[in-house]
């Protein structure tokens, strides 16, 4: 495995500190899906009411795994509160890592810089998050390695535990034209004051190479695999189709879901249109793009937009468009498997 550090996420802190990241497609939708993620996680991993939930956040960058786990979202409740829980976050960057210490000073974390592909994080834990598509840095390869790592870990040392693997989803049409491609040169130009783009190749996943991926790993480890659900985050909202740095073609989704949100009423429906793209994709993804597109333009066809007030409902009504037709396909900007890795039994 090659261990030299793919990434540099110099100038990434303004970013990930910045309060304009949080715009309202991230905090309506997209911490909130998380949310959902993260809750039906958690209440697989817990192991009693008064024991605390111990948790490592692989790739924790600035410690927003922490936040999800511990703030409401939308109208959830916390997930967890910081009594009940014990939370390590590992990076590669040491520069994030003193951010996230810094940040989330007299909290009951800690955070340490490691290499995921080169060790393991010391400890035993219910739950190995993940969020922000860490393991899309690697090579699919290396993903497999690391997986197969954790999970042999986890079956030599207790019953079970869950996993959320966190990547970036194949056919988003955020980059339709690389759909033929499943590792490629990824710029997150996205970032806030950064002085220059951050680039990488990053590894992208549908359903089924994420799925064939938890298996190796669980056929290496000499795991089971218990329940696994897969959620898409971000079917057309995601941070590309604002910069349509991959994509052209395709309206500027996000940029006007922010502007709907916060009132405003001078975006017509007409410029939300979805049109399914064509391309070679698996059956279940094309059937998913056209059923999506219906109940899309279906809400946008009923919206009425003369005031604030609508505006911000017809926001609302995308966002549980999203929410409600996802499928865990990989046709968002990102892709989460929930799974629960057992000791085989006799094992
Ligand atoms: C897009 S950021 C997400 C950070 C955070 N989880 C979030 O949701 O905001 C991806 C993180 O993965 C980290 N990372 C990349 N390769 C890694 C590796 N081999 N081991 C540990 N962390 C890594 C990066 O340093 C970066 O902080």
């Amino acid at each position: 495995m090659n261990t030299t550090a793919a990434t540099s996420y110099r100038d990434a802190k303004a970013h990930y500190t910045s309060p304009k990241r949080r715009d309202p497609v991230k905090t309506m939708l997209e911490e909130v899906v998380t949310h959902r993620v993260l809750r039906d996680a958690v209440d697989l991993a817990r192991r009693g009411p008064d024991e605390p939930l111990r948790v490592v956040d692989i790739g924790a960058g600035t410690g927003d795994g922490l936040a999800l786990l511990t703030e409401p979202h939308g109208d959830l409740a916390p997930v967890t509160d910081d009594s009940r829980l014990a939370y390590l976050g590992v990076d590669l960057d040491p520069g994030m890592v003193e951010t996230a210490r810094s940040l989330h000073a007299g909290r009951p974390a800690e955070f340490e810089v490691a290499d995921m592909r080169a060790e393991l994080p010391a400890g035993d834990f219910d739950l190995y998050l993940s969020c922000g598509v860490p393991y899309s840095h690697l090579p699919h390869a290396d993903t497999i390695d690391v997986l197969t790592g954790l999970m042999r870990r986890i079956v030599e040392t207790r019953d079970s535990a869950v996993m959320i693997v966190d990547v970036l989803g194949r056919y988003s049409v955020e980059w339709t034209p690389r759909w033929p491609e499943t590792r490629w040169a990824y710029n997150m130009s996205f970032f806030e004051g950064a002085n220059e783009t951050v680039h990488d190749q990053m590894s992208f996943y549908d359903r089924g190479s994420l799925d064939d991926a938890l298996v190796q790993a669980a056929i290496g480890a000499g795991a089971r695999l218990g329940a696994v659900t897969f959620t898409d985050r971000s079917v057309l909202v995601g941070r590309h189709t604002a910069t349509r740095a991959f994509n052209q073609a395709i309206p500027p989704y996000r940029t006007l879901l922010n502007e709907l949100a916060r009132g405003t009423t001078d975006v017509a429906p007409a410029q939300l249109r979805f049109t399914p793209p064509a391309g070679e994709v698996p059956a279940r993804v094309e059937a998913f793009f056209a059923a999506f597109a219906e109940r899309w333009n279906g809400v946008l066809a009923a919206a009425e937009l003369r005031s604030p007030e609508q505006a911000k409902r017809l926001a609302q009504a995308l966002f549980a468009c999203e929410q409600q037709s996802q499928q865990g396909l990989g046709v968002g900007h990102s892709l989460m498997a929930t799974v629960v890795v057992e000791r085989p039994a006799g094992g």
